[in-house]
């Protein structure tokens, strides 16, 4: 596909998310980092004058760091698992292993100090075939909330997080797969119901699904499972089935639990306009941005975002992430962009008027400088919002530890620890350390002078 001087396919993977099909005509070289636009933060003043305590977490996601099957649990298999077998698919194994070990993972988020974590529910474990559900299975989930409570960490409930169990697949017709397949909304409903009622004892923030925009736009282009692109008009659809979901699982969340907040976590990506743009690529970008929020932002009560990086709206650009490398950029070729961070916060600002959390932010890198470089300058740029008046409750770090980034399997490393699987723990790299000063140093809320987050404090923090 990657052919010259004629049309061709362009996929965008970025997060778990992912791009468009464009027609280019001619290659390009695109730079390996961005240029600070210089851009002039405004000030706002939605920010409480006594802000609650900010919310300092770390998300995580069931098919990325659990085992396969449950010890004495039922057989299960997700579309991930199917996906595998065909061609094309990565797979994934048992190396990080949480789900039998909540405790060891429990001891290293009571050890970064947060005061939230977010999981997900595997759907297939739970409800291995249609209408029964394992009760073993939900009430590990029911535990880990529990336990997550009795610590004082805040546990945030993640209903979906891109997976679907076999049985809602359907790999030769895709308009009958996942959120469209005849039976979605009435499992869906089942689902939800059946997972508040056991957890809703235990957990009082819900986040119902994980980035519905990437998803979509990655059946759009093919990468996830199974792995054929969609078209646009069943992508059109498959948005429109992702809001109505979204907004089901409100309503069933709210009739079980009335003090229930909800969250979104959507994808969003700092879009900067190329000179170039003929064809309107950046419109089109901005419109993966907001859609599915646009169509869910009356039944939230925070605007959850998931913020990586930015990138070039040109599909020439999109084109050669993968060949980006150096400072700029992540393992991945994604551009480290925090000053893109501080104007999406302003833009959704403006946008929903409600207050917001950053679901998940963090960085494929070997090179743990690099990470912990990474988590100042966000953290810097959420900082310099809240100082401005904007309303940003809570960060996420994401992840924990090491593990399976689908179609790119176990190389990109986001974790802020490592896996011992041999000792069976895991293992804080400097930026875990950094993280847990950063909190501790109450770099947004308490501390008015955070000098922790100045990039020279680095090597001090380091040397700790
Ligand atoms: C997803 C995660 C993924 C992360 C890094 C997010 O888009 O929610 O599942 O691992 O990005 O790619």
């Amino acid at each position: 596909m990657k052919t010259r001087n004629r049309p061709a396919l362009i996929a965008l993977r970025r997060g778990a998310g992912f791009f468009v099909l464009v027609l280019v005509s001619s290659p390009a070289c695109s730079p390996n980092s961005l240029n600070s636009t210089g851009y002039v933060l405004p000030h706002a003043a939605n920010r409480p004058v006594n802000p609650p305590p900010f919310w300092w977490g770390i998300s995580t996601s069931s098919y990325q760091i659990e085992e396969s099957a449950a010890d004495g649990g039922r057989t299960f298999a997700t579309d991930w698992d199917l996906f595998k077998q065909t061609a094309g698919g990565v797979a994934r194994d048992d190396r990080v292993a949480s789900f039998k070990n909540t405790e060891r993972d429990l001891t290293a988020l009571k050890n970064l100090g947060v005061t939230h974590y977010r999981f997900s529910i595997e759907w297939a474990r739970v409800e291995p075939s249609p209408g029964v559900f394992d009760n073993d299975a939900i009430e590990h989930y029911a535990a880990l909330a529990r336990r997550l409570r009795e610590e004082g960490i805040e546990p945030v409930l993640c209903l979906w997080h891109f997976t679907f169990p076999d049985w809602l697949c359907d790999f030769d017709h895709l308009s009958r797969h996942g959120w469209l397949h005849p039976q979605a909304s009435i499992a869906w409903g089942e689902y939800v119901t059946t997972m508040c009622a056991r957890l809703a004892p235990y957990v009082q923030i819900f986040a119902p699904q994980n980035e519905p925009n990437a998803y979509a736009l990655g059946m759009l282009v093919g990468h996830f499972p199974p792995g054929r692109p969609s078209g646009e008009a069943l992508y059109d659809e498959l948005n429109q089935a992702e809001v109505q979901a979204f907004l089901q699982a409100a309503s069933i969340i709210r009739a079980c639990r009335s003090d229930a907040t909800i969250i979104s976590v959507q994808n969003i990506v700092h879009w900067r306009r190329d000179s170039f743009d003929l064809i309107g690529f950046y419109e089109k970008s901005l419109e993966y941005n907001y859609r599915h929020l646009d169509g869910i932002a009356g039944a939230i009560d925070y605007v959850g975002f998931n913020y990586y990086s930015g990138e070039i709206a040109s599909p020439l650009s999109l084109y050669q992430m993968e060949n980006r490398a150096g400072p700029g950029v992540t393992d991945m070729g994604w551009y480290i962009d925090p000053e893109g961070l501080e104007i999406e916060i302003v833009e959704l600002s403006r946008r929903y008027r409600l207050p917001l959390i950053i679901t998940e932010n963090g960085i494929a890198a070997r090179d743990d400088e690099k990470r912990q470089a990474y988590l100042k300058s966000h953290l810097r740029a959420v900082r310099r919002t809240l100082d401005a008046g904007y309303d940003v409750r809570g960060y996420f770090h994401w992840t924990l530890m090491d593990c399976f980034e689908w179609t790119s399997g176990y190389g990109p490393q986001f974790g802020l620890h490592t896996v011992d699987t041999q000792a069976n723990v895991l293992v804080p790299k400097a930026s875990a350390q950094l993280y847990r000063s950063l909190i501790a140093g109450r770099v947004m809320d308490g501390n008015t002078n955070p000098t922790m987050l100045e990039p020279a404090t680095l090597v001090a923090t380091n040397a700790r």
